[in-house]
């Protein structure tokens, strides 16, 4: 019997500098010798990007927003992510549920009850195994933010936004510290990958 793979997710504000470290997790991961599928939320899947060009750059209510969030992660569980862990891939996905957590219940200030309700029927018990949170003070991200070229509906949301939204982060990273294990993202890289390099040790 095959062994399912193991579910891997990296989160923070836009800005912590998460992007840069997909790939070294995922090359990590193959060096130990296991197949590795990368993804991203919101999008993974055909439809899931097309929800991902609404999401981003729609004009939308709030509740929309979270339940389109959820329609794609239904959609992305069930088209990629469950296949893939059953034939003993690992999957890295660059955000999941926590970021519904951070953005659509700290920053925009839907009610946890809410997405929780959302959770439970989408993902029916199912969580990541580890989720790596890279966090940077809000004046670090917003210096990274601005950096960047083209800003989409949430990188053009106000610096209170993104202080909510690392607030909650660092909340749920309180409330499960087994699973939600924190970087200090002002790190430099080669630092921040010997420690991601430790906490993906302890997940093989
Ligand atoms: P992001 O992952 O930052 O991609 P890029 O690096 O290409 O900008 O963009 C996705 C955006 O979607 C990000 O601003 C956070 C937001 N988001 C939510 O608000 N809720 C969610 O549940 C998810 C998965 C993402």
């Amino acid at each position: 019997m095959t062994t399912p793979g193991k579910f891997i997710t990296l989160e923070g504000v836009d800005g912590a500098g998460k992007s840069t470290h997909l790939g070294f997790v995922a090359d990590w991961l193959r060096r130990q010798g296991r197949e590795v599928v990368v993804t991203r939320e919101p999008g993974g899947t055909p439809l899931g990007e097309t929800l991902r060009e609404l999401l981003l750059h729609r004009e939308m209510d709030a509740d929309t927003e979270l339940l389109l969030m959820f329609a794609a992660r239904q959609e992305h569980l069930a088209g990629l992510i469950r296949p893939a862990l059953a034939r003993g891939a690992w999957v890295v996905s660059d955000r999941f549920t926590d970021a519904s957590y951070a953005y659509q219940c700290g920053g925009r200030g839907i009610a946890a009850e809410r997405i929780a309700a959302l959770e439970a029927w989408v993902q029916r018990g199912f969580a990541p195994d580890l989720t790596l949170l890279f966090d940077v003070p809000p004046e670090v991200a917003e210096a990274r933010r601005s950096a960047a070229r083209s800003a989409d509906r949430f990188e053009r949301e106000a610096d209170s936004f993104f202080s909510r939204v690392r607030d909650a982060y660092l909340d749920r990273a309180h409330a499960e510290p087994a699973r939600i294990r924190v970087l200090d993202a002002r790190h430099g890289i080669a630092e921040l990958q010997v420690e991601i390099g430790r906490l993906l040790q302890g997940v093989l």
